[in-house]
């Protein structure tokens, strides 16, 4: 008997586990709604907004990119810095290397480097077509 009901048990315990994990991603639905509506922006968060986003200190980053005021660029503006991001992000050049030995998470990887260069040219595209 014990030998069967202790499997059993284990099973219970690793299903209501996984169970809690998987309902554990939608606590909050409307962040979920937000995540998949623009994966981009928890992309960017986690990997560039350190330097370039609120609350950067980085004088160097944020003369050269700065996502507070990316939506007051004008558009040939905003071109130009989607243009320059899929460039620095295809080269790796950023996230700074020695910024990922410190932030391994912010690492991006090879998928999430081609969602970001077809994600910025479809941006570009937009800009272009509107
Ligand atoms: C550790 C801080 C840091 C992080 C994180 C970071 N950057 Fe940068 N970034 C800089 C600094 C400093 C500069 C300006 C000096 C330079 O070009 O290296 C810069 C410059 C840039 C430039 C201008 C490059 C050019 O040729 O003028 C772009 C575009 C850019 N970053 C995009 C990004 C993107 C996109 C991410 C996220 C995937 C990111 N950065 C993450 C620090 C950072």
């Amino acid at each position: 008997m014990n030998k069967l009901v202790f499997p059993l048990f284990a099973l219970v315990i690793i299903a209501s586990g996984i169970f809690t994990l998987n309902s554990s991603f939608k606590v909050n639905p409307d962040q979920d709604e937000k995540a998949v509506q623009n994966p981009m922006q928890t992309l960017l968060k986690n990997s560039c907004y350190d330097c370039h986003g609120a609350g950067s200190k980085n004088e160097d980053a944020l003369e050269s990119l700065n996502f507070e005021t990316y939506n007051d660029l004008g558009k040939v503006k905003k071109i130009t810095t989607l243009k320059e991001m899929a460039e620095v992000v295809e080269k790796r050049d950023m996230p700074p290397k020695k910024y990922l030995s410190k932030k391994p998470h912010a690492e991006l990887t090879d998928e999430q480097v081609k969602a970001f260069i077809i994600w910025a040219n479809t941006e570009i595209k937009t800009l272009i077509d509107n």
